[in-house]
């Protein structure tokens, strides 16, 4: 799985202005797909062990399907910014380049239209005739009652004549073989806000071993427990969980490298000069982002910034002190984003990240950092724990908006809870530090 220039979101045209580019590169929303996307191999392999499992050819499998399950979901967790959406963007282009599969980022409020859902999943199953232009807007949005507009013959006669299949089986019995020519997996983000019956969907789709459907889902930390605990279900293999942290050293300076390269004097781009600098300024933008994809974007993007204001631009003479700078801005925005939900109670959440940085590895469990919220909780004064029992049902409540809020994280391994970025932690405690001593 690797990212090519044909479909990173922002790519150069012929006859672009050097500056017009740079000033798109800078303005790219952080959920677009990266320029240069690196690491994430053992995700990357899970997930095609996962989604790759799944016979395609149907009825001849079927006993064999039912004596061992195939295929996993796959559930991505992670804090805002550790790059899930970025993952589920190189599982799709994979499974897109297999001959017998095909991927579809699927909105998570479609799970809760289940007959929707079925279309698209009967739609894309059958070997549909080419799809006609603009199809794909649909096809990414999963409209109510759109897929009569999607995708070619099924659509548009059945829409006429045939009810919308309300199952699995009802749809096997309508098409047969038809349904496993390919296999098709359906990418599933921020499913931790996922309603009940999406829920349920989703474990229907994870039960079921007919159809030639996987799912592979991302979301913040609390996604699991939004999807109710797998327990009991055939599909949920003990890998299915992914626990999402920042990247290795080496590969925030490989992310960092590699974009540059992209960006700065290449054949295609020799209007933007200092290729020499790529390597000094590789380290600078790695190091900074302690790893952590959201930061390294952000650094990036005030790089382009910077790039697109001079006359000429030149990596070797843009300004590093200024350009850091201007990326610390983005960093400490994002950590008081992060902590926005908790105003009022930065010394809990510091006494959390203190409990976390002296416990073994890092990691506690939950209970224990739950028992940290409810002891720090007692030393408020009276007013302040009023006020919040009102803001949050109780400690767990505040725990849980902890981890949904990217302020602590799964363990990578799981078994408790860490932090997610050690400069988080370094922010949380000079927040809290007022309030943790009495
Ligand atoms: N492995 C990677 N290689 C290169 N860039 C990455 C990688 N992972 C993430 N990024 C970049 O880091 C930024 C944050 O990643 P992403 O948007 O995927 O995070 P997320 O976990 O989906 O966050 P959110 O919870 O806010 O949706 C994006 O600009 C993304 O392109
Ligand atoms: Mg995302």
């Amino acid at each position: 799985m690797s990212n090519d220039d044909n479909t990173a979101s922002v790519t150069w045209a012929k006859g672009m202005d050097a500056k017009a580019f740079l000033t798109a590169l800078a303005a790219q929303a952080d959920r677009d797909r990266p320029l240069a996307f690196v690491g994430r191999r053992p995700v990357l392999d899970l997930a095609k062990h996962c989604i790759g499992n799944i016979p395609v050819s149907g009825p001849a499998n079927r006993a064999r399907a039912l004596r061992n399950p195939p295929g996993q979901t796959l559930l991505i967790q992670g804090p805002p910014g550790a790059g899930k959406s970025a993952l589920l963007y190189e599982i799709e282009a994979w499974t897109n380049s297999q001959p017998d599969s095909v991927s579809t980022q699927v909105d998570r409020d479609l799970l809760a239209r289940r007959e929707s859902l079925l279309s698209l999943i009967s739609a894309e199953l059958r070997d549909a005739p080419e799809e006609a232009p603009g199809d794909s807007v649909s096809k990414a949005q999963g409209g109510n009652a759109g897929f009569a507009l999607l995708k070619g013959r099924w659509s548009r006669t059945s829409t006429k004549s045939e009810p919308v299949p309300t199952s699995v089986a009802a749809l096997e019995r309508r098409h047969g073989k038809a349904l496993h020519q390919r296999r098709l997996i359906l990418l599933i983000d921020e499913i931790q806000d996922v309603s009940p019956e999406g829920a349920r969907t989703l474990n229907m789709l994870h039960t079921q071993t007919t159809l030639p459907v996987m799912a592979v889902c991302a979301g913040t930390g609390d996604s699991q427990g939004a999807l109710g605990q797998p327990g009991g279900v055939s599909r949920w293999g003990a890998n299915a969980v992914v626990n999402l942290a920042g990247l290795a050293p080496s590969e925030a300076l490989q992310c960092a490298r590699q974009t540059l390269h992209k960006v700065v004097g290449t054949p295609t781009t020799p209007r933007i000069q200092g290729h020499h600098a790529i390597e000094t300024w590789a380290e600078q933008l790695a190091e900074a982002s302690r790893g952590w994809p959201q930061h390294l974007h952000n650094y990036l993007a005030s790089l382009w910034k910077a790039l697109s204001a001079q006359e000429q631009p030149d990596l070797s003479r843009a300004p590093l002190e200024e350009t850091l700078a201007q990326g610390d801005v983005a960093r400490r925005s994002y950590y008081d984003q992060r902590m926005e939900r908790f105003l009022g109670y930065e010394g809990v959440v510091a006494a959390v990240h203190q409990g976390l940085a002296t416990a073994h590895g890092g990691i506690l469990p939950k209970g224990e950092v739950i028992n940290i919220i409810g002891e720090f909780k007692q030393r408020l004064p009276e007013h302040t724990q009023t006020a919040f029992d009102r803001r949050f049902e109780d400690v767990i409540d505040f725990a849980e908006a902890l981890l949904k809020s990217g302020m602590v994280a799964n363990a990578p391994n799981g078994g408790g809870w860490a932090s997610p970025i050690p400069s988080l932690t370094d922010y949380v405690l000079d927040q809290g530090s007022a309030g943790l001593e009495p």
